[in-house]
């Protein structure tokens, strides 16, 4: 008894210094396994977690800052009681992590787990073979001229009913839009219209036009709000507490998820009514997967969720920052404008095809824009970061030790800003630099450039994608000049938190990624009033002022 009792105390005495003697057990260990941060110091028990802390309001920069200088462009950390994590800007490293060693890199349990009450088992947040069924499933509607003729049309329809009179509008009335805001409301339209055949018509004069498409699309920004929250937490399971006494924010993402799953099941229940029907004659998404009979109502929803995340605000984020690197260097506006107007010429004069926008032949033959589009994304991808998870330990081609259950993030972001993967001028936007000889786009290595991701989890929607940038930028370009509206701090180019959709998921935190679109702010809480504005003052003295907004 005696003895029983002189052995508690002895522990409660050890209790305290616990966490030091587990730490200096782990430094005991490989010095090769030991995660290293390049230049920075590391502190006892805490390790680098204080530097984390103090840059977690810019810490796509400051990461950015340390994998250049490290020899290998890569990061890693293990501090007590976290997840272990790895980041990279080796495109070697990209290359293991997403096809030479596939298999090693799932998403993992952590993440799944996480996104589940949101996206299902939907394509973003499955592994292995319920993954590989939607994949193949997916691709192969992809891949068909149909589905391509379908969104060629749905772009041509948002772009001149919607997008050009409302800039038209703006002219006329002298008026300052945000064009981050116009952008992310076409790419909501647009994405609902190719997944379900469903126009929520946010970008209608009227604004938010249908009571419930209006619902829907802020449960949508509401639940990716909330998730973003759960992957910031650094205690990551306290979420599920959270739900389980319907405390803030879960409160919100529960009230979010019922209209989301209202407003789905709704339409997947009558698409297979009217198809059983005979009614059913769509070229949608959601269509050809209810075509057949394999797919439950559950797994038919989940389809329809994770299409809509991944194709809403990857694009707006993308042009976005397009236009703002536009607003300053007018000499590639002028090449761009220029090959608008010689397509058309070539097309039948003005007016070209009869219509105000362009076909999927105009469109493939813009080089230029083309290449100024991708350089775009090279410097501001959508995605800036994409976190996997580490099933079994090893070493990165770079000698960088990965231990079992670390998240492993590639940073398309740093990768842009590298020069020994894009040469002296990687910080230099530079169109040229994607074009050959005779001026036709030159792809590039997508392990050196993993915007759309790379290997066998490769963006499906890439080619929908330049479409819709490629219609809007020729459309508007061929008509208006924009002029960019800084705040009164003049200019607000800081890549700061991420924004919505697909970006609100995206945690910038160093431990978690998922999938994210970067976007400018202004300063000083501007947000999007500051964004890409035009027909405004013009501060950086590029444009010929505000009258000059019509071409
Ligand atoms: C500029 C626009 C876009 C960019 C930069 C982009 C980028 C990406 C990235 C980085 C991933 C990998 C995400 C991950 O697994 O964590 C991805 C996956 C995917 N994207 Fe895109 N995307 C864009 C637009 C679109 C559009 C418009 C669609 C069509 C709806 C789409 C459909 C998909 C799908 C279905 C996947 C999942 C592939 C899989 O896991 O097998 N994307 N995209």
């Amino acid at each position: 008894m005696e003895l029983c009792s002189s052995s508690a105390s002895l522990f409660l005495l050890i209790l305290p210094f616990l966490p030091l003697l587990l730490y200096f057990l782990y430094l005991q260990q490989d010095p090769k396994k030991q995660p290293r941060i390049h230049g920075l110091k590391s502190y006892p028990v805490v390790g680098m977690l204080p530097h984390f802390i103090k840059n977690k309001d810019r810490i796509l920069e400051w990461m950015t800052g340390i994998m250049k200088r490290s020899p290998t462009h890569t990061m890693s950390f293990k501090d007590l009681g976290l997840t272990g994590g790895v980041i990279t800007a080796n495109s070697a490293n990209v290359e293991h992590i997403l096809k030479t060693n596939f298999g090693n890199y799932p998403k993992g349990e952590l993440a799944i787990s996480m996104l589940e009450d949101f996206l299902g088992h939907g394509i973003f947040n499955s592994d292995g073979d319920q993954w590989l069924w939607q994949r193949k499933a997916a691709s192969y509607e992809f891949n068909k001229r149909s589905l391509r003729n379908f969104v060629v049309d749905t772009v041509r329809f948002e772009v001149v009913e919607r997008l050009l009179p409302l800039l038209e509008q703006a002219g006329r009335d002298g008026r300052t839009v945000d064009m981050q805001d116009m952008l992310e409301r076409f790419a909501f339209d647009n994405i609902c219209r190719v997944a379900f055949e469903e126009d929520p018509a946010c970008l209608t004069m009227e604004g938010m036009a249908a009571h419930e498409s209006a619902e829907f699309m802020r449960a949508f920004d509401d639940a990716q709000n909330v998730v973003k929250a759960r992957f910031d937490s650094p205690a990551k399971s306290l979420w599920r507490i959270k739900k389980f006494f319907n405390m803030e924010p879960e409160k919100r993402m529960r009230e979010a998820l019922t209209t989301i799953n209202g407003y789905v099941k709704r339409i997947v229940r009558e698409r297979r009514e009217r198809r059983k029907a005979g009614l059913e004659r769509s070229d949608d998404f959601l269509s050809r997967f209810a075509a057949g009979s394999e797919h439950s109502e559950e797994s038919l929803c989940d389809v329809v969720t994770n299409f809509i995340l991944a194709g809403r605000d990857t694009t707006s984020s993308a042009l976005t920052w397009f236009f703002w690197l536009l607003s300053s260097r007018p000499d590639v506006e002028d090449k761009i404008v220029r090959e608008i107007r010689a397509l058309r010429q070539l097309s039948g004069g003005a007016g070209g095809t009869g219509s105000a926008t362009f076909s999927f032949d105009e469109l493939r033959d813009m080089q230029y824009l083309h290449a100024a589009i991708t350089e775009s994304m090279r410097l501001y991808p959508p995605v800036p970061f994409d976190a996997h998870s580490c099933k079994e330990e090893e070493f990165l081609p770079d000698g960088t030790f990965v231990g079992k259950g670390w998240l492993v993030t590639y940073c398309a972001y740093a990768m842009g800003r590298v020069e020994d993967i894009w040469g002296e001028d990687c910080e230099e936007f530079r169109p040229e630099r994607w074009l050959d000889d005779a001026g036709m786009f030159r792809p590039e290595n997508t392990f050196k450039y993993p915007v759309f991701h790379a290997g066998p989890r490769m963006c499906l929607g890439k080619e929908m994608a330049y479409i819709q940038m490629k219609s809007i930028v020729a459309c508007v370009l061929e008509k208006f000049r924009l002029h960019y509206s800084s705040d009164a701090k003049g200019h607000p180019v800081e890549v700061e938190e991420t924004t919505s959709a697909a970006a609100r998921m995206l945690s910038e935190t160093p431990e978690h990624s998922w999938l994210g679109a970067t976007a400018w702010r202004g300063t000083s809480g501007m947000g999007l009033s500051s964004a890409l504005d035009w027909l405004s003052e013009d501060p950086l003295g590029l444009h010929n002022g505000r009258g000059d907004w019509r071409r």
